[in-house]
């Protein structure tokens, strides 16, 4: 008897979780978070963002208002996620607030602490879609339960000459945490930010990133360039295509959202399946 496809419904899909990481601070790691969830969300994609990163730039940006409870709750008191999850325009957003700084403190004791995010996902997997993590500088104990609980690792990395340095470390990290505490973790790609158009330096930095990634394996998903309308938006906790449709560094963000949808299997709005990822 010839089997019958069964419909990639909502039921049966499994939400695919991204971390967005890289050990230095200012590269675009929250700016490319929120650009994935909010695009994730307004092509009709169930998104979930979960801010990992004590600064709270994140919440900030997708949820201007102030926000009482968030991902803080789900690690400390083992709340389930659902219950810290706040709407932020289309986002289900598990926010960071103040006391999230202290987690390597107030974690340290607990057992199995690398893994609570990835346990705290799990009731949600059928749920959504996408689910996007914002990550802190550095690897300490929520950059690690990002990794732990990861599918796949977006490495944003600014145009500039020492960059590859730390990405390489990322990619590293990404190869050991996959060795010892979550197999199916890969790394999704790259993505440069604060591109600086077609000057020399930039020319330079191009090539010798092409010629990186290609020895390393890893894809280069697109860029977005540097341009001031990315901080407005931000400012007013818009997503770049709504606030400034017509710019350069919009189209920019929709590329790079498109590649990496591409590449998860969310592309046209339909969710990932387990054989996708
Ligand atoms: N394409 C861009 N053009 C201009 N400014 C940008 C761009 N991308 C990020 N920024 C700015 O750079 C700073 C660092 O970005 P952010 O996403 O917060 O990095 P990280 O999360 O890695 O620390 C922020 O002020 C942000 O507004
Ligand atoms: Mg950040």
């Amino acid at each position: 008897m010839p089997s019958i496809p069964i419909p990639e419904d909502a039921a049966t899909r499994r939400m695919v979780v991204v971390a967005v990481a890289n050990q230095k601070g200012g590269v675009g790691k929250t700016t490319m978070a929120a650009l994935l969830a909010q695009e994730a969300a307004a092509r009709g994609l169930r998104a979930m963002a979960i801010d990992l990163d004590p600064q709270g730039n994140l919440t900030r940006h997708l949820h201007p208002a102030p926000v009482r409870t968030g991902v803080a709750r789900m690690l400390y008191e083992k709340a389930a996620l659902e219950s810290v999850l706040c709407d932020a325009g289309g986002v289900s957003l598990a926010a960071a607030t103040p006391d999230l700084s202290a987690a390597d403190l107030a974690l340290s004791s607990k057992p199995g602490r690398d893994g609570l995010l990835r346990r705290a996902l799990g009731p949600c997997a059928h749920a959504y879609d996408l689910a996007v993590i914002d990550t802190p500088p550095g690897l300490g104990c929520l950059a690690f339960n990002a990794l732990v609980a990861a599918d796949f690792v977006l490495i944003p990395t600014a145009a500039e000459k020492f960059a590859f340095d730390e990405t390489a470390e990322v990619v590293d990290t990404v190869g050991q945490v996959r060795e010892c505490a979550n197999t199916r973790l890969s790394v999704l790609g790259v993505v440069v930010t604060r591109w600086q158009g077609r000057t020399i330096v930039q020319q330079d930095f191009d090539e010798a990133l092409r010629r990186w990634a290609e020895a390393k394996g890893v894809p280069v998903i697109g860029r977005v360039r540097q341009s001031v309308v990315v901080q407005e938006a931000q400012a007013l906790g818009a997503h770049l295509p709504d606030y400034k449709p017509d710019s350069p560094a919009a189209a920019d963000a929709l590329a790079v959202a498109d590649a990496a949808f591409r590449l998860l299997g969310l592309a046209d709005g339909k969710g990932a399946s387990d054989g996708a990822a």
